[in-house]
C-alpha cells in the first residue's frame, strides 16, 4: 500500500514536471505577446468625407442630363489615366459609389494635391498607384459634381 501511494505520488509529481516543463521550453514564442499592427485601426471609407470644398451633397434620383456631362468630361479628362473596364494608371470608378463617400469622391477630384498627402484613404491609393499621383484637372465643382453623377451609374 505505501509503494502504491509512492507511485501514485511520482506519477503526480511527474505530471507537475510535465505541464511545468512543457510551458518553460515553449516561454520565447507562445508567452510573447503578438506584434501590435502597423496598420491604424480602419475608420469605415464611407464616413470620409475627404479634405476640400466639398462638406455634404444630398444624392437624388440620377439625374440623366448629369451624367451625360459627366460622360462627356469623364471621357475628355480622365480616361488617360482611368478606364471603367479596369485599374489603369488610377482605380476604375466602377463600383465607387460602394467605397467612397460622395464628398469624398469630390474632394478627390477637386482637391487631389492635399488629399493625397493628408487624406487616409488617397494616401493608401497614391502608394498602391506606385507614386503615381490622381492629377488635379482643375474642374469646376458643378463639373465635378456631373462626373460624380456619372459614376452613380457604373
Ligand atoms: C494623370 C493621371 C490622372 C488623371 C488625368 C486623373 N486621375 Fe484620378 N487618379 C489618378 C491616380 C494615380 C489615382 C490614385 C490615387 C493617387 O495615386 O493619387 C487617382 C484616383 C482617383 C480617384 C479615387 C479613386 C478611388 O478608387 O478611390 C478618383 C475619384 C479620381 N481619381 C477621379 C478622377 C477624375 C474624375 C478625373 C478627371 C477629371 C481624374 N481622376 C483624372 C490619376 C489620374
Amino acid at each position: 500500500m505505501k509503494k502504491l501511494n509512492m507511485l501514485m505520488a511520482l506519477f503526480v509529481l511527474s505530471l507537475v514536471w510535465a505541464c511545468g516543463g512543457g510551458s518553460a521550453s515553449t516561454e520565447g514564442s507562445a508567452a510573447a505577446p503578438p506584434p501590435k499592427s502597423m496598420v491604424e485601426e480602419e475608420a469605415d471609407p464611407m464616413e470620409n468625407k475627404g479634405i476640400g470644398p466639398v462638406a455634404s451633397i444630398k444624392l437624388e434620383e440620377v439625374n440623366e442630363v448629369l451624367v451625360a456631362d459627366g460622360l462627356k468630361i469623364f471621357e475628355d479628362m480622365c480616361t488617360a489615366c482611368h478606364k471603367v473596364e479596369k485599374k489603369f494608371i488610377g482605380p476604375s470608378p466602377k463600383g465607387i459609389m460602394d467605397r467612397r463617400s460622395p464628398e469624398w469622391i469630390m474632394n478627390m477630384i477637386l482637391n487631389p494635391d492635399e488629399m493625397v498627402i493628408k487624406d487616409p484613404i488617397a494616401k493608401q491609393l497614391l502608394i498602391e498607384a506606385n507614386g503615381a499621383p490622381m492629377a488635379n484637372q482643375n474642374l469646376t465643382e458643378e463639373q465635378a459634381r456631373a462626373v460624380l453623377e456619372y459614376f452613380r451609374t457604373l
